[in-house]
């Protein structure tokens, strides 16, 4: 049984399907993230199964910019997967020909953004039937939709759930209720029942597959464990109180590697640890979550598991290597797993750097939000993720939206990450975003929990002060 919701994208699928097919050739463009890297294998997957023929490319964003080259380059048809909803607008105006895949908050001028819009019908989003692109299903599930009517009665595609769900954890669609809900929810029960997924509680500490266990209590930062993050003895000093005989063979043990009992062990002493602590008891049942497993992938890689698998493929496309982690997604376990795993050790380098950089320098707080600067000391392209893991830090404010800031290329790439106790308060960045940025001549956008943008370097203490006003009132409402 699927809901009315995805039978209604998937109708919108079956129109866009059909474009697709009677093309002769398609141009594929996807965002540089986790979700984007699964969303443009799962079309490319798609695509082979069905012959058709296309080209794929990697974008950081989709502006005005990006949009002229591409109508430049005079496409026969372009798929936008995990982007495209805020550029309507110019596809109308320019007569390109689009079908869009993606779970952003649409923006646009009504008529064009309109559910049954006439003027552009060929638009996958689960806002326009009223469900939330911010947790009920992700960029690559809006693709995977699409997959499953490229594929049609024959050959249904559902075996792509996998890269679905991987794209879903890597936008953290998880976290509002610790597990997976809404349209999410679905593609994960037709995965399960494909044979290729399952789900289970388990420890939701990062690591379970690849790490040994004492690595995966020191190098926790979500939630990030104090006298236990970052410090190697206390982590072995705690697994051997905890009855975990520690020897050299046995701490190198993997998670998946340990009994029940010993798991279970674990468990209840890191729950008591936080309990000792003074943690909330939100925080302390943080550890413990539904997870996702990939069943046709080996044991002991980072794919079998959805969340190291999403965080394999963050560390290729934050540093413009998506192809590789596309590769990856589409079987190959040679080179590109091997170049993907070299980038992976960086990547975690970056984020511990930058983290190390919120730890020392601070944030400044303001009355409604806090915010970091980092100059070119964080990259642009994960500044955002470390704004998201620093909200797990001593020194940042949980009751206040999270701004972080670093230079790119053309202006100051900005992150903006809350919670779900702000939203219940009316705090809503992608509109913030998107507001606040246009009116000191930047742009941006994204979801109710998390949203970036660009602005103009000059513009930066005009923009901060604005924001806190905007989300003031957006908190007073
Ligand atoms: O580009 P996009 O939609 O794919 O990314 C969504 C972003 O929202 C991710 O960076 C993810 O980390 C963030 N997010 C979050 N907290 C949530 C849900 C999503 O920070 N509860
Ligand atoms: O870049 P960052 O990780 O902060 O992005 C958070 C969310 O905002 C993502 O869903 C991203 O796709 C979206 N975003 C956007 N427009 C931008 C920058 C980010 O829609 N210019
Ligand atoms: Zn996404």
């Amino acid at each position: 049984m699927v809901s009315d919701t995805f039978n209604k994208l998937s109708e919108r699928a079956a129109l866009c399907a059909g474009k697709l097919k009677q093309a002769k050739t398609v141009h594929l463009v996807s965002h540089i993230d986790a979700d984007g890297i699964t969303s443009a294998a799962i079309m490319s997957l798609s695509f082979e199964r069905a012959g058709i023929d296309y080209t794929a490319e990697f974008v950081k964003k989709l502006d005005e910019r990006v949009m002229a080259r591409l109508l430049e380059e005079n496409h026969e048809l372009i798929v936008f997967t995990d982007l495209g909803s805020a550029m309507v607008d110019f596809i109308v105006d320019n007569s390109m020909a689009a079908v869009i895949a993606d779970h952003h908050q649409p923006g646009g001028r009504p008529e064009n953004i309109a559910p049954d819009s006439a003027a552009f019908p060929y638009h996958i989003n689960p806002h326009l039937f009223g469900a939330n692109g911010g947790f009920e299903i992700s960029g690559s599930g809006v693709s995977y939709i699409l997959a499953r009517e490229i594929g049609g009665k024959d050959m249904n595609n559902t075996d792509l759930a996998g890269l679905a769900i991987v794209g879903a954890i890597g936008d953290m669609q998880n976290r509002k209720y610790g597990k997976l809900v809404g349209l999410n929810r679905e593609i994960l029960e037709q995965g399960v029942e494909a044979g290729v997924l399952i789900n289970a509680l388990d420890l939701s500490l990062f690591g379970k597959q690849t790490r040994p266990i004492y690595r995966i209590l020191q190098y926790s930062s979500e939630p990030y464990l104090p006298g236990l993050t970052g410090d190697e003895e206390a982590c072995i000093r705690f697994l051997q109180n905890a009855g975990i005989g520690y020897s050299q063979r046995e701490g190198a043990k993997l998670w998946i590697e340990l009994s029940a009992d010993e798991r279970r062990a674990i468990i209840s002493a890191l729950m008591k640890f936080c309990d000792e602590r003074g943690f909330s008891s939100r925080r302390t049942q943080e550890l413990i979550r539904e997870c996702y497993t990939l069943l046709n992938e080996k044991e002991g890689t980072e794919m079998r598991d959805a969340s190291e698998y999403s965080t394999l493929l963050n560390a290729t496309g934050r540093y413009d290597k998506a192809g590789i982690g596309v590769r990856v997604c589409m079987g190959d376990r040679k080179e590109a797993l091997s170049d993907a795993r070299t980038l992976l050790s960086e990547h975690r380098k970056n984020l511990v750097n930058g983290l190390n950089f919120i730890r020392e320098n601070g944030v400044i707080q303001l009355e409604n939000i806090q915010y970091f600067y980092s100059g070119e000391e964080i990259k642009e392209t994960i500044v955002g993720i470390i704004a998201g893991m620093a909200t797990s830090l001593e020194n940042v404010d949980r009751k206040k939206p999270i701004i972080g800031m670093a230079d790119s290329e053309d202006g100051i790439k900005i992150s903006s990450r809350g919670t779900q106790d702000l939203i219940r308060r009316g705090m809503n960045l992608s509109k913030a975003m998107s507001e606040v940025t246009k009116a000191v001549g930047g742009a941006g956008g994204g979801h109710d929990i998390a949203a970036g943008g660009t602005i103009p370097p000059e513009q930066a203490d005009e923009f901060i002060v604005l924001l806190d006003e905007y989300i003031g009132r957006q908190l007073n409402q």
